[in-house]
């Protein structure tokens, strides 16, 4: 079923820079010997925290436009915190900083907003912990306190879930911690921090699905350009994909094959879309444009397999699925219960409200393409994303549909409505 809507994308944008990229090159910038510049740094509130956090602990910062310099105090030159340090929204900020902050030799505590004070933290608390780090949490959850001052030593840890901010924060306690720190993946998640590593000095190594890093006596700064965020670009590439007569040229995307299998999946759904990547050093992120042009899609199954490649997607592949012909299964998606909504059941409660024929499962859920939509009000639960996915659903269908919290881009995507307008006219 086409959607029914004459609203198309057409024309070219540069997505923000990357959200996950930011936060790791701030942290590792903050403690290496020398200024790093950072190119292209992403503008939304999330990275701005682990800003903010890294000026807590005595770092100077300089941001003009999107170029931010960072004087980098080395691995002994941080200073107990004055305050709380204050995560807001910022999963990755919460859970990267107590494996940055648990061999130092100070007390921080570590806080955060209404939905991050209700997502699990004892995912990174409990590793840690087995590294000889002090972490007291609030029930697994937020505020938490790490009492500083612990010889840390490496582990041999298996990652229960396949999660990149869990394996970011043990390496960041690796990098003082005696030993070697080995981290092992059934399904491989984001290498942004084994890459910002290498781009920072260090030597982590990666085998077979485990990557191992030992102490380093320093890390030296070093200038770097972030690609645009393949996860903000992917709604409106994901739009112009099942917007019939959408011609879409996203320049300047992040292509690390780590986080783009939303791209594989929308193929598999019949998708016209040719990716033209950059010429790239070995060692640096992958980047290109990426042409995409509307057609009709169909279903298409999406296995646990492909999920940590395109966990932050799957709220805007649920919306193409509606749109498209055919059923489309998503499975091994449980980690969408504890992100910044639980967004198995906003995507159900939203694609439901639109009309469309959507059912959850164990694991994930089940959509029946094919269903004429009509316009509803589509609750987001202040989650970011949710927002962004219903407002191109919206475009998908024939009246207003009503949604709340729109200033919520502002964590991952603050040009975001500017950009809808613009591309689609
Ligand atoms: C992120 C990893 C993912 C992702 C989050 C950012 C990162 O979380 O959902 O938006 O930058 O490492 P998990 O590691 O919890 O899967």
């Amino acid at each position: 079923m086409s959607p029914h809507s004459r609203v198309r994308l057409r024309g070219h944008f540069a997505p923000p820079g990357d959200k996950s990229i930011g936060h790791r090159l701030v942290l590792l910038g903050a403690i290496a010997d020398g200024r790093t510049r950072i190119e292209g740094f992403p503008p939304g509130a999330d990275c701005g925290r682990t800003v903010d956090l890294v000026r807590s602990l005595g770092v100077e910062a300089e941001q003009q436009d999107a170029t931010l310099e960072i004087e980098g105090v080395g691995l002994d030159g941080l200073r107990a915190p004055e305050q709380d340090l204050d995560a807001g929204n910022s999963g990755s900020t919460a859970r990267m900083a107590c494996g940055y902050l648990a061999p130092q030799p100070f007390e921080s505590r570590i806080i955060g907003d209404e939905s991050l004070s209700q997502r699990p933290i004892d995912r990174v608390v409990k590793p840690l912990a087995a590294m000889g780090a002090s972490i007291e949490t609030s029930g697994g959850r937020l505020p938490l306190t790490i009492h500083g001052g612990r010889e840390l030593h490496g582990i041999d840890y298996e990652l229960p879930i396949p999660s990149a901010q869990v394996k970011t924060a043990l390496l960041l306690a690796g990098l003082r911690a005696t030993g070697t720190t080995r981290v092992r993946e059934t399904f491989p998640s984001r290498d942004h921090t084994e890459i910002a590593l290498c781009g920072f000095g260090a030597e982590p190594v990666i085998e077979d699905g485990v990557v191992s890093l030992r102490r380093v006596a320093r890390l030296s700064a070093g200038h770097f350009r972030v690609p645009g965020d393949f996860s903000s670009a992917a709604f409106f590439l994901t739009a112009a994909a099942f917007l019939p007569d959408s011609d879409l040229v996203v320049e300047n995307v992040g292509l690390n094959p780590t986080r783009a299998a939303l791209l594989d999946v929308l193929l598999d759904m019949g998708a016209d879309i040719q990716v033209e990547p950059h010429e790239t050093h070995d060692g640096e992120e992958p980047i290109g444009n990426i042409h995409v042009r509307g057609r009709e899609l169909h279903g298409a199954v999406v296995r646990a397999d492909k999920l940590p490649a395109m966990i932050d997607e799957v709220p805007i592949l649920a919306v193409a699925a509606a749109f498209a012909d055919g059923t489309t299964r998503v499975e091994g998606a449980s980690e969408l219960r504890v992100k910044e909504s639980d967004r198995l059941a906003a995507i159900v409660e939203g694609l439901g409200a639109l009309g469309a024929d959507v059912a959850t499962t164990p694991d994930g859920f089940v959509v029946k393409g094919g269903r004429q939509l009509s316009p509803a009000t589509l609750r987001t639960y202040g989650d970011h994303r949710m927002v962004m996915a219903w407002a191109i659903a919206s475009l998908g269908v024939d009246g207003d549909c009503t949604i709340d919290h729109l200033d919520q881009v502002k964590i991952s995507y603050p040009g975001f409505w500017e950009t809808l307008d613009y591309l689609a006219g």
